[in-house]
């Protein structure tokens, strides 16, 4: 299965991250987002961290300008028909994730691979709202994407062998590692990390420690290279809410309820880095 053209759906930070590093691997990429002034946001983050790469003498300014390029940003889904894999990283709802990807597989050729970057959603329930569940596909990249090295590959019950195989071997043509994991709430990577999270805001709930001083134990005690609660201001307070609430409903235990002071900063719009303000501040 050639994979040479690419729409990326959604331009936050994980969509233009992802546009970035398919585009340094040779890719033709397609940025879609709602609004010009997002698509506008995305490519100016990836014009930054390519600008850094040249500045420390990583890159040449005209392979940066290729680089660029290669990037199209467009508003609308007509590039659908030209592309060989949809990767959708857009909000992590499954009303709208669903709503979208029944929209791609009206559009798409039938060939075309949908991968989703969702990062708890089960795949063969999102799968289930096209009529090519085999060609759909969990491709879910770590932030900040153009440092992280693993890429969670997640198989849906019906998802085709052939489709697996060619998105790892994408993912190593983007000097990545990719990890093929089954479809169960969270995957491996979040149903680690996010309790953890969740147990980091507790400490905090319960009195236990500040944020900084919950941070400083895992850093200097466990060699993490940031502490949870600044990792969780980084990933968004939202999405580790909603992925919170993937794992308490799809595995059915009280383990895994979110700890209300993460509704709270959620309710407060405190998201973390993108709005100015989590566990610590931003502005
Ligand atoms: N975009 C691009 N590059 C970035 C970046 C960003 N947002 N943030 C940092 N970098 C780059 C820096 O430019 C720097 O590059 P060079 O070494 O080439 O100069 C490098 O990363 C290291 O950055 P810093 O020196 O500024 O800081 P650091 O050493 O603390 O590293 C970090 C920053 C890479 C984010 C590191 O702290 C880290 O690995 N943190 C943990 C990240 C993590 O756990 N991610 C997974 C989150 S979970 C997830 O994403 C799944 C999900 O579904 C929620």
């Amino acid at each position: 299965m050639k994979i040479e053209k690419v729409l990326v759906v959604g331009a936050g930070q994980m969509g233009s991250g992802i546009a970035q590093v398919m585009a340094q691997a040779g890719l033709s990429v397609y940025l879609n987002d709602i609004s010009d002034e997002f698509i506008a946001r995305g490519l100016k983050g990836i014009e930054r961290n390519l600008q850094r790469s040249v500045d420390k003498g990583r890159l040449t300014a005209e392979d940066k300008e290729a680089i660029l390029g290669r990037i199209q940003g467009e508003t609308g889904l007509e590039k659908c028909s030209q592309v060989d894999l949809v990767v959708e990283a857009i909000v992590e709802n499954l009303e709208i994730k669903a709503e979208l990807l029944a929209k791609l597989d009206a559009l798409c050729p039938p060939e075309t691979i949908l991968a989703t970057n969702t990062s708890s959603l089960p795949i063969t329930q999102l799968a289930s709202y096209t009529k090519r569940p085999e060609k759909v596909v969990g491709m879910h990249f770590m932030n900040p994407v153009p440092v992280m090295k693993l890429v969670e590959i997640i198989a849906g019950l019906a998802t085709a062998p052939e489709v697996t195989k060619a998105i790892e071997e994408l993912t190593l043509k983007l000097d990545k590692t990719p990890v093929t994991v089954n479809d169960y709430p969270g995957f491996v990577a979040n149903r680690i990390l996010m309790p953890m999270i969740n147990e980091a805001v507790y400490a905090v709930y319960e009195g236990v420690a500040t944020p900084e001083a919950v941070d400083e134990v895992m850093k200097l005690g466990a060699n993490h290279p940031m502490g949870p609660l600044a990792l969780a201001d980084l990933i968004g307070l939202d999405t580790c809410l909603a992925i919170m609430e993937v794992l308490h409903e799809g595995l059915g235990d009280s383990k895994y309820r979110p700890c209300p002071l993460l509704r709270k900063y959620v309710h407060a719009g405190w998201l973390g880095r993108k709005t100015g303000k989590g566990f610590y501040d931003y502005s």
